[in-house]
């Protein structure tokens, strides 16, 4: 007999971030009875990394903004790939859901009259990003948590999923352990949301921790949810590189925002010999015009150093390769400079940017306020995930909903920075919503134990395997296997060569061993870990193999253009009943009339 703890919910809520926070509140303001999964401690999500603010056109600081520029800008940012519903929804709500998060107590940096301040971002026409100094998703993350652990949420902390289940077609709950005491977990619930973030993790340098494996994405695909623009992963172009110990964690778009410039080892703004077409008139053709936009200068145009984050990621990738970069192979990220423009400049930086200014001086010995940071790209996002309806945020597994950068659509090839912690809220709210309506319509599925204890069987293998191969060994070569062959610049025949590797490490993983017991075991842990990273990492090369065109975060050295004939579907991953990913082109539908019109005028 299997041995397991029962719950039973209305709704469960799989990830404790933004989005899953943002579901949760939504779905217990509709009355259902909601649990919360958290694979970390409550508070430790991915949300934090979005530093530098909450995209919202609230034209607090250039009232020439309004939601119809943020379409057009979130539009051309993913190009033309996104959902437009999903963009129009989203530059619509998300005002009203900063709003509501500064009712429910968000702290935010205001302007001179007292309303909320907002910084320019790469790719935004104006500055929008609504934030609290550099800890704008952390403040997001205490607010939500804060607001919802008065509802009466369930929190289940330190637990994994491994499985969702279902009833014939629709989503019955999910099985999972608790780390602390690897005792095994039936939740039962009549709607389930993933909000689990994204694939970090599968590579070896990136801005996102330990829990981020690509769980939602996997589940959702082993439980028969379609997966789509699995090949466009953002690399963001500012990590920290040095010491080797710190690399890859985040260093915000807001130091660029607030006047911060990218200079190669000879001092070149290097941003300024490649401006994309589409971004042309929109560019600085000046450092002093650059300069001036940053302070608000609304006649200036944007430094190119705020152009989207693929273009600048692979700028400074250019620079390395060609020998330009800094001693550690990255280039120069300098907002000491604007000590040359304005007083206390010094003070000015500790106060716009206090965590960066931290992050430096404790992990790198650097005072930024004196000397430039050493920078180069790390894994941030992925724009892919669970395809979903773009209203309801529902799957095409009925009662299996999905929100936040688990769930696909809103950004098409690329993410415009801050668009995630807006995506997070607009569309948690929208994921609870739908799925405490769904779960009040229908009955909760039946739930097959003979599936529960395979899995349990499953789960427990690493204990008894002698003389295995290491967990952590595997991850670990996975992890510069996707860096090297499937990272920021792509080619065919690298991409064939991962899908080998990704072959021989799954071969590998069903062989790892863990010794020990089930309590508080990191090894067996990142041991089932492998199962969801080898899954997505699969899935990323596949679909990047088969876009054969350069669009967004998807650079191709082999097909360096993009292609007219590319640009009107998105690919979709679905397991076929053989088990194998099957890989389909999807038409995307027909603008609607109004909102090509407003994308006409932006241009
Ligand atoms: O650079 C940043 O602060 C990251 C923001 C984001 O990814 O949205």
């Amino acid at each position: 007999m299997p041995d397991y703890i029962t719950h039973d919910h209305d709704v469960l809520i799989i990830g404790a971030g933004g989005a899953g926070l943002r579901a949760a509140i939504a779905a217990s303001a509709a009355g259902v009875k909601v649990a919360v999964i958290s694979k970390s401690l409550l508070g430790k999500a991915h949300t934090v990394m979005a530093e530098g603010g909450i995209a919202a056109a609230m034209g607090n600081v250039d009232d020439r903004d309004s939601w119809r520029v943020h379409f057009a800008d979130t539009m051309r940012g993913g190009q033309y790939l996104n959902n437009w519903r999903m963009a129009e929804l989203h530059a619509k709500e998300a005002p009203d859901c900063v709003h509501e998060l500064e009712a429910w107590g968000a702290v935010f940096d205001r302007t001179k009259d007292g309303r909320i301040l907002q910084r320019n971002f790469g790719g935004h026409r104006y500055p929008r990003l609504a934030h609290v100094g550099d800890r704008t998703g952390l403040e997001m993350i205490r607010t939500l948590q804060d607001h919802g652990i008065h509802l009466g949420l369930d929190v289940f902390m330190e637990h994994t999923i491994v499985t969702l289940l279902k009833d014939g077609n629709r989503i019955a709950g999910a099985f999972g352990y608790d780390r602390e005491r690897g005792r095994f977990h039936l939740f039962r619930a009549k709607a389930v949301v993933l909000a689990t973030g994204g694939i970090g993790r599968a590579y070896s340098i990136t801005s996102n921790s330990w829990e981020y494996t690509g769980d939602g994405h996997s589940l959702a695909y082993h439980a028969g949810a379609s997966l789509m623009d699995m090949e466009f992963v953002q690399f963001h172009p500012t990590g920290m590189i040095w010491p080797p110990s710190v690399r890859g964690i985040l260093v915000t778009e807001g130091v660029r925002g607030e006047g911060g410039v990218l200079r190669n080892k000879n001092g070149e703004r290097f941003m300024f010999k490649d401006i994309p077409p589409a971004y042309v008139n929109q560019t600085a053709d000046s450092e002093e015009e650059g300069w001036r936009y940053t302070q608000g200068d609304k006649n200036a145009r944007r430094p190119p150093e705020l152009l989207t984050r693929d273009h600048v990621a692979r700028g400074i990738r250019r620079e390395v390769q060609e020998g330009r970069g800094s001693p550690h192979g990255g280039v120069f990220l300098d907002i000491a400079w604007i000590k040359e423009r304005i007083p206390n400049a010094a003070e000015h930086i500790k106060k716009k940017l206090p965590s960066m200014y931290h992050q430096f001086k404790q992990l790198a010995d650097i005072d930024i306020t004196q000397v430039p940071m050493e920078v180069g790209p790390t894994t941030h996002y992925m724009m892919g995930g669970v395809q979903v309806d773009a209203d309801s945020q529902m799957s095409d597994v009925p009662g299996l909903f999905a929100a936040g950068e688990c769930a696909a659509g809103l950004h098409g090839a690329n993410r415009l920075g801050g668009n995630s912690l807006s995506d997070l809220l607009v569309f948690g709210k929208r994921a609870g919503e739908y799925a405490a309506e769904y779960a009040k319509k229908n009955p909760q599925g039946a739930v097959n134990t003979a599936e529960l204890a395979s899995m349990e069987k499953w789960s427990l293998q690493p204990f008894g395997r002698e003389g295995a191969d290491n967990p952590y060994a595997v991850q670990h070569a996975l992890q510069g296997m996707m860096q090297d062959l499937v990272g920021i610049v792509r080619l065919e025949s690298e991409m064939l060569q991962a899908l080998e590797s990704i072959q021989q490490l799954a071969a590998k993983a069903e062989r790892v061993g863990v010794g020990g017991h089930r309590e508080y075991n990191s090894g067996w842990h990142t041991a089932l870990d492998l199962h969801n990273l080898l899954t997505v990492s699969e899935i990323v090369t596949r679909a990047a193999i088969e876009r054969k065109e350069s669009r967004g975060a998807h650079f191709r050295d082999d097909f360096p253009n993009k292609s007219d004939e590319f640009a009107t579907f998105n690919i979709v991953v679905k397991k076929s009943p053989g088990g194998e990913p099957q890989i389909t082109r999807e038409t995307i539908g027909p603008m609607r009339d109004d909102l090509k019109q407003i994308i006409q005028e932006m241009k």
